[in-house]
């Protein structure tokens, strides 16, 4: 079972915010699909800092679909409560863990504030299938999942989300993984220092 924890990876988080958000906050809806998004910290981390940087009003138009293979069939469950232990909220930083997290009984539980739970929503899904979950994503955050593949079927999954993405669309991944050679032609860099890229039309 992947049991990741909250701000788990600020660099990602502030390369979204920084060069993707800026594109598309006038978009009538963002649509994020969080692709390996493990037991949930990741996309409602992203949901936070979104929140954060848009507003309540601009905010409601978030749709983040957060989906992994679920062998364990607890994701869904996990995801859709958001009740997380205090061990997984070490890296939050103390503004956002007073504003977006209650403290649900005197255990060490949090519960993420229903504002945030409702911009996520979970799926299972295997990324091998290379069936979308849907179409006309603005953003795909896809971190530390396409390490566990062979390199073709790394290809194909980055070929899946480069269909799936709008114009402007988004790709973020984790720092040490790099866009193979054979799909560099789909996604332009957009930063030095992190895995964000803009789509190629
Ligand atoms: C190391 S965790 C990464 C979690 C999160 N993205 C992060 O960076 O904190 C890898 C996740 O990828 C999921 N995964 C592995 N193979 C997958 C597949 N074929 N389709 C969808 N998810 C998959 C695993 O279940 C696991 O939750």
């Amino acid at each position: 079972m992947a049991f990741t924890f909250f701000f788990r990876d600020r660099k990602i988080l502030e390369a979204i915010r920084d060069h993707a958000l800026p594109a598309l906050r006038d978009s009538r809806f963002i649509r994020i699909w969080d692709a390996g998004c493990a037991m949930g910290p990741e996309p409602y981390s992203l949901a936070m800092v979104l929140r954060e940087h848009m507003g309540s009003h601009l905010f409601r138009n978030v749709e983040i679909e957060a989906t992994d293979i679920d062998s364990s069939n607890l994701f869904g469950d996990t995801i859709e409560q958001g009740i997380y232990h205090k061990e997984r909220l070490r890296s939050v930083p103390a503004d956002i863990l007073g504003r977006y997290f209650q403290p649900e009984d005197s255990t060490g539980y949090y519960r993420i504030v229903p504002e945030i739970r409702r911009a996520v929503r979970f799926r299972k899904h295997d990324l091998l299938s290379l069936e979308p979950v849907r179409e006309r994503f603005h953003l795909v955050l896809c971190k530390n999942v396409l390490l566990h593949f062979r390199q073709e079927q790394r290809i194909e999954v980055l070929g899946m989300f480069h269909s799936v993405l709008e114009d402007p669309g988004f790709l973020a991944m984790e720092q040490t993984q790099k866009i193979p050679e054979e799909a560099a032609h789909l996604f332009q860099s957009l930063a030095s220092n992190a895995q964000i890229f803009v789509k190629r039309a």
